[in-house]
């Protein structure tokens, strides 16, 4: 198999020592999740890329956001009290873009009682500065599009997974549609596009173009590396819980990725103390893990 100039690859490829750093929808720590301001902290933290999730609004813009739903990460409830999206959840495909656009997309991070993925909820909301908590809290985030996203990848000359959530639509159709815009913003060589969904992977790898593609997947059933293969799938993005079944069976999964030349990447490790799950991982010689916490909780 030959090499694309494909610097995500690349760098996987070349990687020696740790595993490399991908941050989880950016520094999920110390930033709401899937926004620039996510993206900026994580290139700060040193991580080699971010990882983003992408979906499609009802008008058909490219948005990152992670949940189907608006509420977890908005404030949608509150600007749309009443509205009779409201009844299925402020669901990202029941809204147009010019709606989201509007939308305050810090806030919730900073809330108190904790949510999921909130500071709070990672036990970081005291660690953050007053100055940054104000800017959280301006109203001034907000959900950006891939495009933005692309743009501020490119222009910080950094790299990007681009995740597309699984969508009741043609996959054909949403993966040609992505990576227009990636082609668009100029980023192919610096994106990894990846997916649960097997035929979004296969659409986005038969399209042709610098960018790679990797498979999602929780666990690893027999079988998964030729799958992978025959998807069109140059690296493989497991669930952690993947692993640790067996170290015969770990370590068998690993050599045989090595003999076809695909990276193993792990999601979501936020365990970096010594002889945490990250230790355990680097020893194993996975490539890349993906991590909420690209400060690697100051761990050098
Ligand atoms: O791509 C790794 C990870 O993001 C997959 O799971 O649900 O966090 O998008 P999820
Ligand atoms: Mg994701």
């Amino acid at each position: 198999m030959g090499r694309p100039a494909n610097r995500v690859l690349n760098g996987l490829l070349d990687r020696v020592g740790l595993p490399l750093l991908i941050a989880h929808r950016g520094d999920s720590f110390h930033a709401p999740e899937n926004t620039l301001e996510a993206a900026r902290l994580a290139h700060q933290a040193g991580a080699f890329a971010w990882e983003l999730d992408v979906q499609p609004t009802r008008d058909g813009t490219l948005v990152v956001v992670h949940d189907d739903s608006l509420t977890r990460t908005t404030d949608v409830a509150v600007g749309y009290q009443g509205d009779p999206r409201g009844k299925p959840g402020f669901l990202v495909r029941d809204f147009d873009w010019s709606e989201i656009a509007s939308l305050d997309a810090g806030s919730w991070f900073l809330d108190p009682a904790g949510g999921p993925r909130s500071a709070r909820a990672f036990s970081t909301l005291e660690s953050l500065s007053p100055s940054w908590r104000s800017e959280l809290a301006s109203g001034r985030v907000r959900i950006p599009t891939l495009a933005i996203a692309l743009e501020l990848t490119r222009q910080l000359d950094w790299l990007v997974n681009v995740e597309i959530k699984a969508c009741d639509c043609n996959p054909e159709t949403l993966a040609a549609q992505i990576l227009a815009e990636v082609v668009h913003a100029d980023m192919a060589d610096r994106v990894l596009i990846s997916s649960f969904d097997h035929a979004l992977v296969a659409a986005s790898a038969a399209i042709p173009g610098d960018h790679v593609v990797g498979l999602l997947s929780e666990t690893a059933e027999p079988g998964i590396v030729d799958h992978a293969l025959a998807l069109g799938a140059r690296t493989l993005n497991l669930g952690v819980e993947a692993l640790g079944k067996s170290p015969d069976r770990d370590q068998a999964l690993l050599a045989d990725l090595a003999v076809r030349g695909l990276p193993l990447l792990i999601y979501t490790v936020n365990d970096h103390g010594p002889g945490g799950m990250a230790d355990h991982l680097r020893e194993l010689g996975v490539s890349a893990l993906f991590t909420d916490d690209p400060r690697r909780g100051g761990r050098p």
